[in-house]
């Protein structure tokens, strides 16, 4: 493995990530120690993953009162449940008592939490119940001398309720911040739900569920899915139906990226496009495709017939679990005869995503190499990296920035997609510059 070329306080000052600060057209990559050092990994953990709002699965994870979901935030185990009122919840998965872990199971069904070690016991709402023996009365009298607790100082029960985690849904969606005082999700979203709404997210249905393993840091899979840079060489059928020259950016003011295919062609020979559009949608979103990565780990592609997600949780500097899923919504999820096409649509996606996995291994190959110190972004295309990586930056060196809107720079913007969500100030460039490279892109 590459030396760092920076001491560990480096990566959380402002002096380090000059290159990438400067406007997209003369900016450089991120540093690669971001994707190869363990110790960036573990200052990103702290500064990005440990604050802010992370996406942690679906709402139908945990459908019922009662149901339980363990997930990885920050490499800190946490339990995410809904209580008996029906409302989420999200607990650190540990005993108050002496740091048992509570919850094994990745998915469970509880009407409390009971650690094995001693049988403390805990609410749904994280309330500690009881304490077996803790007070005396539970103790059988001949061994009450043994357990004599009066000398000690009082025990509150109201004390020891499990520690919280916030939690919050939006869409289909559930994220858990490990922030003390977190800025709302819907600060975080910033205009992404209104320019959704049409899609009615909150109504899909989760159809579809796999994990890939990748050996790769997350990073090179989110950056990967927010350029469309790399279809025609990496994607020669997914080019079919989602054509470079038909994408423009979708960004608004929100901790996210974006980009929309408009129209999104169709490639009669691609089975899964037999599946209709959900019926209720407006004129552009019935026709557009719309990429959205949200800050830190979330992808949506969100097609007119059915929504492409991918969670990505970092497990290492080089290492990266992907769960994948796909929803659809009403009126197909409840239809039997779908079958055949979702079949289709799941290895579509199984096999985009495969060639995606191939091509982020083999950066992060390359990435190692101690004479690479970062590379040029293609702004025509790779503006959204340039956005993703200032974000990212932004919250190694403590900055509570929220990006504003592409504005209405012609170059980017889509003939059919919607005006929705405040288009804020233009972020600086100089067109004509642009205009000339992209004239010259070999896009074709
Ligand atoms: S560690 Fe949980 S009851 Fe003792
Ligand atoms: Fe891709």
């Amino acid at each position: 493995m590459p030396a760092d070329r920076f001491e560990p306080d480096a990566y959380l000052r402002e002096e380090t990530y000059t290159q990438t600060r400067a406007p997209v057209e003369y900016a450089s990559t991120l540093i690669p120690e971001a994707y190869r050092s363990p110790v960036f990994f573990e200052a990103e953990r702290q500064r990005v993953f440990s604050t802010g709002w992370v996406a942690v699965g679906h709402v139908s994870d945990i459908p019922v009162s009662g149901a339980v979901r363990t997930v990885t935030v920050a490499g800190q185990s946490v339990i995410v449940v809904r209580d008996r009122a029906g409302e989420l919840r999200a607990f650190h998965n540990v005993c108050r008592h002496r740091a048992s872990r509570l919850v094994t199971e990745q998915s469970c069904q509880l009407k409390r939490f009971r650690c094995p070690y001693h049988s403390w016991a805990y609410a749904l709402d994280g309330t500690l119940l009881g304490a077996p023996l803790f007070e005396g009365s539970d103790i059988p009298d001949d061994q009450r001398a043994i357990f004599d607790t009066s000398r000690l100082p009082a025990f509150d029960k109201r004390n020891y309720g499990l520690l919280p985690v916030h939690v919050a849904a939006w869409a289909n969606l559930v994220f858990v911040s490990l922030e003390p005082e977190p800025m709302p999700l819907t600060a975080w979203l910033g205009d992404l739900p209104e320019r959704l709404a049409g899609y009615r997210l909150d109504e899909m249905t989760v159809v579809a569920d796999r994990s890939y393993d990748i050996a790769a840091n997350w990073k090179l899979i989110a950056e990967n899915f927010m350029e469309y840079y790399h279809l025609p060489w990496v994607h020669p059928e997914l080019v079919k139906v989602s054509r470079v020259e038909d994408h423009y950016r979708f960004q608004g003011p929100g901790l996210y990226t974006g980009m929309s295919t408009s129209p999104i062609s169709r490639d009669t020979e691609s089975g899964w496009t037999a599946l209709t559009e959900a019926p209720h949608l407006a004129d552009s979103d019935a026709v557009s495709g719309r990429f959205i990565w949200i800050l830190p780990n979330l992808a949506l592609s969100v097609l007119p017939n059915h929504v492409f997600t991918v969670l990505a949780t970092p497990m290492a500097h080089d290492r990266t679990v992907e769960r994948t899923t796909i929803a659809l919504p009403p009126h197909t999820a409840d239809d039997p005869s779908i079958a055949p096409a979702l079949d289709e649509l799941a290895a579509f996606w199984d096999h985009v995503n495969g060639e995606d996995i191939a091509i982020v291994e083999r950066v992060q190959e390359g990435i190692s190499s101690e004479a690479y110190t970062g590379g040029r972004m293609c702004f025509r295309f790779e503006e959204p990296l340039h956005r993703f990586q200032n974000m990212l930056i932004d919250r190694m060196v403590g900055l509570e920035r929220i990006p504003a809107g592409d504005g209405d720079d012609p170059m980017f913007a889509s003939p059919a997609a919607d005006a929705t969500g405040s288009q804020t100030a233009a972020r600086s460039r100089s067109s004509a510059a642009s205009r000339s490279s992209m004239s010259s892109m070999p896009v074709e």
